[in-house]
């Protein structure tokens, strides 16, 4: 979200970017997850979706809700179904429509998570 973020809100703020995500050579499981699943194109969006797929499952790891959970009732421990996925990563536009290898990419990452 950092296009829609005023600098003067993030001051003092820990901001972590795609570079940060990575430790050294070793991917992060939602880099690796990408690169499998080929969730990118022109790699355009790339940075957004991984960083954005990334706060989600932190999200998730700490029982946030989204609008899918309150429409389908699953309002306590929420499992990330594609909806899930698709609503918690709405917003990131990708022109190359990589959405069904994304969506299954954080899918996977998700369950890396969870092993
Ligand atoms: Fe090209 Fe998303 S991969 S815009």
């Amino acid at each position: 979200n950092s296009c829609l973020t005023l600098a003067a809100v993030a001051d003092g703020a820990e901001i972590t970017t795609i570079e940060g995500l990575a430790d050294g050579d070793n991917l992060s499981a939602v880099q690796a997850a990408f690169l499998e699943h080929d969730a990118f194109q022109c790699g355009y969006c790339t940075p957004g979706q991984i960083c954005s797929a990334t706060a989600l499952l932190e999200e998730q790891k700490h029982g946030t809700l989204s609008t899918v959970s309150f429409e389908t009732g699953h309002t306590s421990n929420p499992q990330l179904t594609d909806d899930e996925i698709r609503e918690r990563m709405s917003g990131n536009i990708c022109r190359c429509a990589a959405y069904p290898n994304i969506v299954a990419a954080v899918r996977a990452a998700a369950r890396s998570a969870q092993a």
